[in-house]
């Protein structure tokens, strides 16, 4: 009998092995992996990702934020280039989250946020508090107070919130677990706009959508705006654990020393990881090949699903796309699996695709070709 807690659905298989975009299992059974974790190795089990952190293992894997890292330094400034902001790094999502969420709190001295219906930000009390599913939450009263969903995509209902107290919005560009819903460009440029007016600040929840993801290094410079604070996990360090905050400089008189901190967050060996990533995805053209993949696997998508009675919907951004469909989500996951393809769910009613956004046009047509079989 398992010893431990079941609070996840897990398959009766385990990976053992890993090559590139493929997994292999226990039985040396080979996978195609269009979920990338959950996101999280957007690169693949990376070559050059290995030697890095074999490289650094050697030397040191951990320091105390109670001296100096030259390689936080180094990936806060590939992060961050020219513009005006500063890093904090954390060890995950949710992580990041709560740090944006206190940033914003003691910066302001307000203490409400503003989120979305259908919104996912992270299981801790505060990010779980911005989440806007009761499905989520239900249980676990009492959540943090301050905390109100406007419907998404919806400005008006923005304005509804929004009071006195109202410290930040703070919002996915793609919902990613709530059903791979794209935020639309209009709609966040009135928000950008709504936000400055009102001196409140906009948190925007890069975890999912952030590190090439979407296309772009991060999914804002596809909105023309720049967040007050954005937030980072998954992709950052390609499959160890790291989270990323970050805000502009003029919020950093409120995370003063001692206002924040964690043990293991931003460590070398982590770092390391993070570092061999963003050169990767600096590298001249990886970026508009990215973005050539996706939209092969977006139209090549439409084409051999679009049409299918059962699919009613095709969307997403870059290499997050959602194919909306009234088969059953762990059937068809179950279906693909069986033919050796990797997918995920999201939402009520939705496939989740979500390869390593390395992932060649060949690739693509092998997902594809097991995909038209399990929704045929
Ligand atoms: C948009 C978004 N925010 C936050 C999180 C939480 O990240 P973590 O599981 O690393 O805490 C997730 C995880 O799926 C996410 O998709």
């Amino acid at each position: 009998m398992s010893k431990l807690f079941q609070n996840y659905k897990r398959s009766s298989i385990e990976f053992v092995k890993a090559e590139g975009h493929n997994l292999f299992d226990n039985q040396g059974k080979k996978y195609l992996d269009f979920s990338s974790g959950i996101g999280v190795t957007n690169l693949g089990f990376n070559q050059a990702v290995l030697n890095q952190v074999q490289e650094q293992l050697q030397q040191i894997w951990h320091t105390p934020n109670l001296y100096q890292n030259s390689l936080q330094e180094e990936v806060a400034q590939k992060l961050i280039g020219d513009r005006d902001y500063l890093a904090f790094f954390c060890n995950s999502g949710a992580e990041s989250n709560e740090a944006a969420i206190k940033l914003a709190r003691k910066y302001t001295g307000k203490t409400d946020i503003i989120s979305f219906q259908n919104s996912f930000h992270g299981r801790t009390y505060g990010a779980m508090s911005a989440t806007g599913q009761t499905k989520i939450q239900a249980g676990f009263e009492h959540l943090l107070p301050g905390f109100s969903y406007a419907v998404y995509n919806d400005l008006a209902s923005v304005k509804e919130l929004i009071s006195d107290k109202t410290a930040a919005v703070m919002l996915e560009l793609v919902q990613g677990e709530g059903g791979v819903v794209p935020a639309d460009v209009q709609f966040v440029k009135a928000l950008s706009q709504l936000c400055q007016e009102k001196d409140i600040l906009l948190i925007v929840d890069e975890v999912q959508t952030g590190i090439g993801r979407t296309g772009s290094l991060f999914a804002f410079e596809q909105y023309d705006i720049e967040p007050d604070i954005f937030t980072l996990a998954k992709g950052l360090a390609n499959g160890l654990p790291i989270g990323a905050m970050i805000g502009k400089r003029k919020l950093s008189s409120a995370f003063g020393y001692g206002s924040h901190g964690t043990t293991f967050g931003g460590n070398k060996l982590v770092l390391s990881a993070a570092s061999c990533v963003l050169d990767q995805m600096a590298a001249e053209g990886f970026l508009s090949s990215v973005q050539a993949n996706a939209l092969y696997l977006k139209e090549a998508s439409e084409q051999k699903l679009g049409g299918l009675t059962n699919v009613s919907a095709i969307r997403g951004l870059g290499f997050l796309l959602g194919i909306q469909t009234s088969k059953n989500l762990d059937e068809t996951v179950q279906a693909a699996r069986d033919r050796g393809l990797i997918i995920l769910t999201a939402g009520q009613d939705v496939i989740r695709l979500l390869p390593p956004i390395t992932v060649s046009p060949s690739e693509i047509d092998q997902a594809l070709a097991v995909l038209q079989d399990v929704f045929a």
